[in-house]
């Protein structure tokens, strides 16, 4: 890996990364047929490389193998473990002629990535979001176009390692999409729309959710190590997932970003492990409510939970000062504050996580920019931010969560490396408290 952009190096700042991200929503243009390669414009088949053939990866596949009229295929593929190669194999069997991924071209382990990487115009970026940062440089440094799923980081690190490959992928012309598919679907386009238009008027404040019911849970295999015990669990260890704030509340985090368009400054919250099953250990919380603070005061309830029982709940809303909006996957509603319908969605709501890939190739095909990394690393880090507030029980100012020396990722992981963290006697993992908890990086002691 190269040098990380360390605290004093002059990384992006929040409003430089709003700035770069510009505007997020491009009109799907007709597939042409150039710029598939960024060096070789001229090339017209798009071959794709999968790295984390897990359920998303696998999906994410399907999609991108689906675009209309994009000549596609799969040349190379990559997972931790034998099984997620093999069944992805089997869930494109009925697309054998996009598909020229011969044995040789299929690597198992936690090292196959760059192999993949070489061998593609396009990668898939769908591990675990731990190793987001470093697939994700990689991928810019070889001069690819990536489709990488959400988070993008899950700490201070990875989110300055992936600003600076946004930029880095700029001055390449390479195209980037991240899968924050709520930034992909019409009723959440239209809404923005709306609100731009000035229907509810200044946002004032806002909530979002992501209130559900659990999480799976995998347990140890005989003869596995720690570390491929973690890979394979990677739900329930913070530095592999960044804990469910980041790996799914940041849905709902980044579209109070995106319509607020700015990022919070702090954040303050509390969080907890109420539900948890005991006979299976992990490192993570099950509920965050975080009090997220923008420039000119704004204020972001958030709230995450992951336990059985209550009400679910996964939406968003905005108070404005002449309206309020309320918004999920499948629903976009403007009243005003007598709750009288001022506007409501109700067009076509085409399938998000394949209109990522369809805008995805346009971009590719016509050279258009495309690049979601810069807001895709601002949204995660704003919910790593959540997270600090939640374990530390402190106010977090975000520039400063910015600069931390706080890195989770080992460097060069392999199934040798010891984990980040381990069991104690009990098998038991130790759970982050406001009493005791300290920022710690995994190449240098502690600093604060
Ligand atoms: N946008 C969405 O709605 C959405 C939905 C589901 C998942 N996701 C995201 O997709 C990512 C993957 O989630 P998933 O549900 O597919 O998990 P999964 O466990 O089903 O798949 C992850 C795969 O990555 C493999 N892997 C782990 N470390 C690896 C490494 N270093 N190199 C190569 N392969 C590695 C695992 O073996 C596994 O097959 C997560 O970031 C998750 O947040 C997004």
């Amino acid at each position: 890996m190269t040098a990380p952009a360390g605290p004093s190096s002059p990384v992006l700042s929040r409003r430089d990364a709003l700035r770069a991200t510009g505007a997020t929503v491009a009109a799907a243009t007709a597939l042409g047929m150039r710029g598939v390669h960024a060096d070789n414009p001229s090339g017209d088949v798009l071959k794709i490389g999968l790295i984390g053939a897990g359920g998303r990866g696998r999906g994410a596949l399907v999609q991108t193998l689906s675009v209309p009229g994009s000549n596609v295929k799969l040349t190379a593929i990559a997972d931790a473990f034998k099984g997620g190669i093999d069944g992805t194999m089997r869930a494109v069997e009925g697309m054998q002629e996009k598909i020229d991924c011969p044995e040789d071209r299929r690597y198992e382990g936690l090292d196959g990535y760059q192999r993949v990487i070489e061998a593609c115009d396009l990668v898939i970026l769908a591990t675990p979001p731990g190793f987001r940062p470093m697939h994700f440089q990689a991928a810019v440094a070889a001069g690819k176009h990536v489709f990488m799923e959400k988070p993008v980081c899950v700490d201070s690190y990875g989110a300055r390692l992936v600003l600076e490959a946004a930029r880095q992928a700029d001055e390449k012309k390479l195209k980037v999409v991240v899968g924050l598919q709520r930034r992909y679907q019409t009723n959440y386009r239209e809404a923005l729309a709306k609100v731009r238009e000035g229907l509810i008027g200044d946002i004032i404040g806002g909530q979002v959710y992501w209130n559900g019911s659990g999480i799976w849970y995998r347990n140890r295999q005989p003869n596995t190590t720690e570390m491929q015990f973690q890979v394979n669990n990677w739900y329930h260890f913070n530095w592999l997932c960044g804990d469910h704030i980041a790996e799914q509340h940041v849905h709902n985090i980044d579209v109070a970003n995106w319509f607020l368009d700015r990022l919070p400054e702090s954040a303050y919250g509390v969080g907890g492990r109420q539900n948890r099953v005991e006979s299976q250990p992990s490192e993570i919380y099950d509920h965050h409510a975080v009090n997220f603070t923008y420039p000119g005061g704004v204020r972001i309830a958030s709230q995450c939970k992951q336990f059985p029982g209550g009400d679910g709940r996964v939406d968003e809303e905005f108070q404005g000062s002449k309206g309020v909006l309320r918004l999920h996957p499948g629903f976009a509603q403007i009243t005003d504050h007598s709750g009288k319908e001022l506007w409501k969605f109700s067009g076509e709501n085409p399938d998000p996580y394949q209109v990522e890939h369809d805008e995805l190739h346009a971009a590719i095909r016509n050279d258009t920019p495309k690049n979601d990394a810069y807001y895709g690393a601002t949204s995660s880090f704003s919910s790593v931010l959540g997270r600090l507030a939640t374990y530390s029980g402190k106010t977090w100012d975000y520039q400063k969560a910015l600069d931390l020396d706080y890195r989770t990722m080992p460097e060069n992981p392999s199934w040798e490396t010891v984990p980040p963290v381990v069991p104690d006697k009990d098998g038991n993992y130790p759970l982050p408290m406001p009493q005791t908890f300290k920022i710690t990086s995994v190449t240098t002691p502690a600093v604060s």
